[in-house]
């Protein structure tokens, strides 16, 4: 991945192919953000007039490149887009700065090195520039030959390299505040992207057991204790709901339990995502047009993983529990029919009305797991309803409870890491659309609200007492539009983030 340093170097002397600054809208045209002062003083000061000529307005995102001034190692400057310019007396916000260093980080793909000047006024500022542009940076290209296998010769990649190095100027390289936000950038960054990376892969190549074993993989690596439940342990176990979905394919469902453990820890955080590796929708298919990207269905796993993984590597006092609930949903001989019913790892029994409905059941199995080591608190993550991304759109992810205050607080954490959200109600009117002349609940109520139907189903699986959020990402799990900021096309880490805070607010005994 890419590297993050700090640096204290004079930007001209520095050897680099680029130095990013930053340019805001102001009342008067463009205006050169804080950071780029040496640059600017290098153009006489009219930086910001050329960039005016040029056509540059500040705008969130913009950015413009033209010929670093004499005297400069480096031969271009680029200057990226801040949106509004804070008023007197206020800073730039967290998440301009990431977007800003994102949208740099992408426009540079191909080049080697950037020195980046753009306003830093703390440590946290340099952490979230540096996590801004590790996300900004990121491709997913394990599947295109860059020349590697080609036959007939060819040899230029089909797509630029990610930008290699990342030197953050204005910040203090030998201040620990100022180092902890990087190692945490870095840390934060690099599991979120190879969640983005998990999403991505095909699902002929990422099924249940092959994401299994890169949990194993990585346990290893960062010291967590692991437990695969293979299809038989889950037989064994009477793990109906994820057997049931997982029933049509040839590749064979998984429960993950990846524990990390602090000897200091007060507080045990459970987090349980769904993995779907491909959701065809099973019997009740999804038809052509609505399967095509639904190899993301396990993001909620994918971002449980590298939550727990982060976790690890920043040595949280605090006790991460993940759960990952991975199946393939196939149409097949041997697939649950609309109609069956199931016997859950909870014991309660599941009409399953439609077969597409499928991660409500594989969670139910996970949440109950989860439940039974009486945690401080569960949250679950899933791509689960088309109803949310109808409610939301594509940026936004409810969360539903069954405790306001702590939806309020991951609304809030959401909110500190820049990730949008919105809190959702689980109406209790609704429990009755899932009312089940044969079993105890069906997996499917009515068709209006069916986010929030899908959350009630949830929340009956979730142990007496226990506080539990679910967070709905299916709008901005993955990114079918243009990449915008740090965000690409594709998996986006969606919730990752979040978890992350909230693993870190536990520990500091702020939550739960
Ligand atoms: N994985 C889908 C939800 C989804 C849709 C995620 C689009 C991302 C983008 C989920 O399994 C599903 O199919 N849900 C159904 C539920 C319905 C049958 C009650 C839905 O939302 O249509
Ligand atoms: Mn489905
Ligand atoms: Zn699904």
């Amino acid at each position: 991945m890419t590297a993050l340093t700090l640096s204290t170097a004079a930007a001209a002397g520095l050897r680099a192919d680029a130095i990013v600054v930053g340019v805001a809208k102001g009342a008067e045209g463009p205006v050169v953000a804080p950071g780029a002062e040496a640059v600017d003083q290098a153009y006489d000061g009219r930086l910001a007039a050329v960039l005016e000529t040029l056509g540059a307005s500040g705008a969130e995102g913009e950015v413009t490149k033209l010929p670093a001034p004499s005297g400069f190692k480096a031969p271009v400057v680029v200057a990226v887009g801040l949106g509004a310019a804070p008023e007197k007396d206020e800073t730039y916000t967290a998440e301009s700065l990431r977007r800003a260093a994102g949208s740099a980080a992408r426009a540079l793909a191909g080049s080697k090195k950037a020195v980046f000047a753009l306003p830093i006024a703390d440590a946290a500022d340099a952490g979230v520039i540096g996590e801004g542009a590790l996300l900004g940076a990121y491709s997913f290209d394990t599947y295109k030959d860059n020349g590697r296998n080609a036959k007939g010769g060819r040899s230029a990649r089909n797509g630029k390299a990610p930008l290699a190095e990342v030197a953050l100027l204005g910040g203090k390289p030998r201040d620990k505040a100022y180092k902890a936000a990087v190692e945490r950038a870095v840390a934060v960054a690099e599991e979120l992207n190879r969640a983005r990376d998990l999403i991505n892969m095909p699902p002929n190549d990422l099924n249940p057991a092959a994401f299994a074993a890169l949990a194993q993989t990585a346990a290893k690596e960062h010291g967590l204790k692991v437990q695969v439940l293979d299809e038989k342990a889950l037989a064994k176990g009477g793990y109906g709901g994820i057997l049931g979905v997982g029933a049509g394919s040839a590749s064979a469902p998984r429960l993950v339990k990846l524990s990390y453990t602090h000897p200091k820890a007060g507080k045990h955080l459970a987090l349980v995502g769904k993995g779907i590796t491909y959701d065809s929708g099973g019997i009740s298919l999804k038809p052509a047009g609505h399967n095509e990207t639904m190899k993301c269905d396990m993001s909620g796993a994918a971002a449980v993983f590298a939550a727990v993984v982060t976790a690890a590597r920043l040595g949280l006092e605090v006790n991460v529990t993940g759960w990952l609930a991975l199946a393939e949903n196939m149409p097949s001989g041997s697939a649950t029919r609309p109609g069956d019913v199931l016997r859950m790892y909870s014991g309660k029994t599941v009409e399953v009305l439609n077969t597409d409905a499928e991660g409500r059941l594989v969670l139910a199995d996970a949440l109950w797991a989860a439940s039974e080591e009486n945690p401080d608190a569960i949250v679950d993550v899933a791509t689960l309803t088309g109803a949310m991304m109808l409610a939301l759109g594509s940026r936004t992810f409810g969360i539903m409870a069954n405790d306001d205050a702590f939806r309020t607080a991951i609304h809030e954490a959401a909110e500190e890491v820049g990730e949008e959200s919105w809190p959702m109600p689980l109406p209790e009117h609704l429990r009755k659309g899932m009312d089940s002349p044969t079993a105890d609940i069906a997996n499917m109520g009515e068709r209006m609200g069916g986010g929030l139907v899908a959350g009630l189903f949830l929340k009956e699986f979730v142990g007496e007492g226990i506080t539990w959020a679910h967070l709905d990402i299916a709008g901005p799990a993955f990114n079918e539009q243009a990449p915008f900021g740090y965000t690409p096309k594709g998996g986006t880490g969606s919730a990752v983030r979040t978890l992350v805070r909230l693993a870190e607010l536990t520990a500091a005994g702020d939550l739960g």
